[in-house]
């Protein structure tokens, strides 16, 4: 019964979605769902993606705000963009209902509160605790609900893959040692242990779940320039996409590097 049901929902995935511009093309092409698409990694992303002739569903909170990822979606009939905030549950259902019929080779959670409000870099006394929860619900549970949502559609499709965007500062062997950004790295810890154990349930539904560490990233425009070593989002996202083509079911529950795919410590 359980073979009937999984046969009948993979046939179903894989008819075309209506309303994506090229519906009805019988050529397998490759999909990638985006979250964040709108600045910063999530959106060189989205133009990468792109280029390679995938269709991306680029997802944003403010798709009205969201000046570039239009100017980028109007020239690319491979983009479609979705209203999307990962904290809105019901939203991500609406979502996950509205694409069913939609194989989804890559679940790209890139979104998150980053440590760019003020707060960020105080000490005990300065911890802002609405940030915190905040911090939780987007960096830690908005990617393990997304997982809930979309799992069918990536079990659907060719490659298989649920990549997650994590960081260095939520591993206990790399994360500096120094009091600072306490929500974001505790958040960060969270998503880590939520996914490396949600990565013994994919492996058994032959999907890749893998975090990367995308290197310190310049995405806060010219103030980002003097933090030391680090790189342009084009560079690190060129690396992302080349060490996630090669993913194999041995990285799966495993966080890794951008540069060159090596494993880091949790
Ligand atoms: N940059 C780095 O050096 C670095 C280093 C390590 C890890 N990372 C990770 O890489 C990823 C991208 O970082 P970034 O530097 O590109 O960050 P960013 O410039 O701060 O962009 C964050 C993105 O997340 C979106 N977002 C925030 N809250 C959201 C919510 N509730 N629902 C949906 N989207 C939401 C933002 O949308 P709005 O514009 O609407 O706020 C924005 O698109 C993050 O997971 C980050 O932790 C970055």
């Amino acid at each position: 019964m359980q073979i009937f049901i999984r046969l009948v929902f993979t046939f179903a995935i894989l008819m075309p979605v209506t309303g994506w511009p090229d519906a009805g093309n019988e050529t397998y092409q490759s999909t990638i769902l985006i979250t964040g698409a709108n600045r910063g990694i999530g959106l060189e992303f989205v133009r990468q993606y792109s280029q390679l002739q995938w269709k991306v569903i680029a997802t944003a909170r403010k798709p009205a705000e969201a000046d570039e990822l239009n100017a980028l979606a109007s020239n690319n009939n491979n983009i479609v963009i979705e209203q999307l905030d990962v904290t809105d549950h019901q939203r991500i259902d609406e979502l996950a209902q509205k694409y069913q019929s939609q194989a989804i080779d890559i679940l790209m959670n890139n979104a998150a509160i980053t440590p760019k409000y003020l707060s960020a870099f105080r000490s005990l006394d300065g911890v802002d605790l609405n940030m915190a929860r905040l911090s939780f619900d987007v960096n830690a549970m908005g990617p393990l609900k997304m997982a809930q949502a979309f799992m069918p559609h990536v079990e659907a499709s060719q490659q298989k893959k649920i990549i997650v965007i994590s960081s260095k500062a939520g591993s206990f062997a790399e994360s500096p040692e120094a009091a600072m950004m306490y929500s974001y790295r505790a958040s960060k810890a969270a998503l880590n242990m939520y996914m490396y154990t949600l990565a013994f349930e994919t492996e058994k539904r032959g999907i890749i779940l893998t975090l990367l560490s995308p290197g310190t990233v310049n995405t806060m425009g010219f103030f980002g320039r003097f933090m030391p070593g680090s790189i342009q989002p084009e560079e690190s996202v060129s690396n992302m996409v080349n060490v996630i083509a090669e993913l194999k079911l041995q990285d799966n529950g495993k966080m890794l590097n951008h540069i060159d795919g090596s494993v880091i410590s949790w």
